[in-house]
């Protein structure tokens, strides 16, 4: 392949699989700043924890290259475990791992312990495997999206990153391969996760002023209260600055910040997010 003899740029677009809009929509997001995509396909062992759904993570590499056909990407790379990894079962367990701190004390970091050090270390394997110009994340791993970030700065890597927003349902469920775990009851209950987001969003944002916005802390108990008794158990409802991560008291004048959201709900646990920043609220 002589594309970069070529000067021609190529994007990465990293994923687990089981292909949906979302990860199309990144596909299509890469080709508006690539001559070549190559989408990588490989289910992560090392960013599953013992208990987690590593066995049951759907798997659907022939129609993941048949859509990737469609999008006219011009590589698939779906290595097996021993291409990444070695040949020895053993080796999953590395000698060499990341040790992240500060960005991982919060949001999904205590409920998943070890899983942002697998991210990291496939991405970065990823990244030296591919070489990219461009890579795409989705905001829907809003916390993974700026711990990939933090690592290409602090290592170095060449590649210009950028964010896809969320795809959702037409009822604002956020598209994900792990909504197929959901029953009939529980899926049409799902969408109150984005409901209640935009609700605490669209509260702080009425606040307009051009001062600091405190975080009702009561507003956000009643939420969680709501989400408890719809059989949402959640595990995090946080308000939290970027690029940092940290929980944030008061939106602040020229910051961004994330209000993210978990919950168990039934066999499953989903995520999702709104960006809020400030300068978008109106003037006074
Ligand atoms: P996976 O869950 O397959 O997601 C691959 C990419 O698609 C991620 O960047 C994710 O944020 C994005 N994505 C998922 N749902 C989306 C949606 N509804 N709208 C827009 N983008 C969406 O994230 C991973 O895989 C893995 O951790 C990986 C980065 C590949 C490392 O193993």
């Amino acid at each position: 392949m002589d594309w970069r003899r070529k000067g021609q740029r190529v994007a990465l677009v990293p994923t687990m699989g089981a292909l949906h809009d979302g990860h199309l929509s990144l596909v299509r997001q890469a080709k508006q700043h690539a001559d070549h995509v190559i989408v990588s396909i490989f289910v992560n062992p090392t960013q599953f924890g013992p208990g987690e759904d590593f066995e049951q993570y759907p798997r659907s590499l022939h129609s993941d290259a048949e859509l990737c056909r469609q999008e006219k990407v011009s590589l698939v790379f779906a290595p097996d475990f021993s291409e990444m990894y070695g040949a020895k079962k053993h080796d999953r367990h590395q000698y060499i791992t990341f040790r992240i701190k500060k960005m991982t004390e919060y949001l999904c970091g205590p409920f998943r312990p070890g899983h942002f050090e697998g991210v990291l270390q496939v991405v970065n394997k990823l990244f030296n495997i591919v070489k990219p110009d461009v890579a795409v994340f989705g905001q829907k791993d809003i916390q993974q999206w700026y711990l990939i970030r933090k690592m290409i700065e602090e290592l170095d890597h060449p590649i210009e990153m950028l964010m896809g927003p969320t795809r959702r349902e037409p009822d604002g469920l956020a598209r994900s391969s792990r909504n197929v775990y959901l029953s009939d009851p529980e899926r049409k209950a799902a969408p109150m996760l984005f409901q209640t987001l935009q609700r605490v969003r669209n509260g702080l944002e009425k606040k307009g002023t051009r001062e600091a916005i405190p975080v009702d802390g009561a507003i956000i108990s009643e939420e969680v209260k709501r989400l408890s008794e719809n059989g949402l158990k959640v595990e995090y409802f946080s308000i939290v600055s970027t690029p940092d991560l940290q929980p944030a008291a008061a939106i602040e004048p020229g910051q961004t910040y994330v209000i993210a959201v978990a919950v168990r709900f039934g066999k499953s646990r989903l995520i999702d997010n709104v960006i809020i920043s400030h300068k978008e609220l109106p003037e006074s």
